[in-house]
């Protein structure tokens, strides 16, 4: 097999996308290794997570920057120390400067909880109910400059069922989310896609 990708993944919380790829990236013959883990929260829980899988982490605040240009760069700093081929976005809640997203243009990742273009943006489950939606999802999609979606890698459905909340319709995404996260970056990293 060739040189497994060096991966880097960007959280803001819980972290279990994060996790979900972590796991999948223990198997010998998956392409892609994570190499360390960013967070722009202190008390993002998904940091104790990836300390326990040994992954080196990176804890910065936007507060201590005075730009968006000069906290990107010091993400892209840390990025480079830890020699990364690929960034997975994962719960990350910032958005990145034109420089920054256009230097990781067709390397990084993000995961959507609903079937992009649909329900961009912030409490896509709820938009997917109030829209009366039968059907929704998860997206996992290359991260283009000023853009919400690049390109869409790879999606998962499921059905809305009657009665469902924000929170049961959130649940039976995730459940999908870890299982496409995991899935789309073996495409990237394997070579099987690219942008
Ligand atoms: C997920 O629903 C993801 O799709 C969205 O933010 C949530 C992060 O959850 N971008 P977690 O931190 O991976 O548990």
């Amino acid at each position: 097999m060739t040189a497994k990708k060096r991966v880097a993944i960007l959280i803001s919380g819980r972290g279990s996308n994060m996790g979900a790829l972590i796991e999948a990236a223990r198997a010998a013959d998956y392409p892609a290794e994570i190499v360390g883990v960013f967070s722009n929260k202190a008390d993002a829980a998904g940091l104790a997570v990836a300390q326990a899988a040994g992954i080196p982490t990176a804890v910065r605040s936007h507060k201590d920057y005075p730009d968006r240009e000069s906290f990107d760069a010091e993400i892209g700093r840390i990025l480079t120390g830890w020699r990364t081929d690929i960034v997975c976005l994962a719960g990350f809640m910032r958005i990145f400067s034109h420089g920054f997203a256009t230097a990781w243009t067709g390397r990084m990742l993000n995961i959507h909880p609903s079937l992009l273009p649909l329900f961009k943006g912030l409490k896509p489950q709820q938009q997917a109910l109030d829209a009366g939606a039968t059907e929704s999802g998860c997206t996992v999609h290359w991260v283009i400059p000023d853009l919400d979606d690049g390109p869409t890698i790879l999606q998962r459905r499921v059905p809305v069922l009657p009665g469902d909340t924000a929170e049961t319709l959130a649940a039976r995404i995730l459940v999908e989310e870890h299982k496409a996260y995991p899935d789309a970056l073996a495409m990237v990293a394997g070579g099987e896609v690219s942008l």
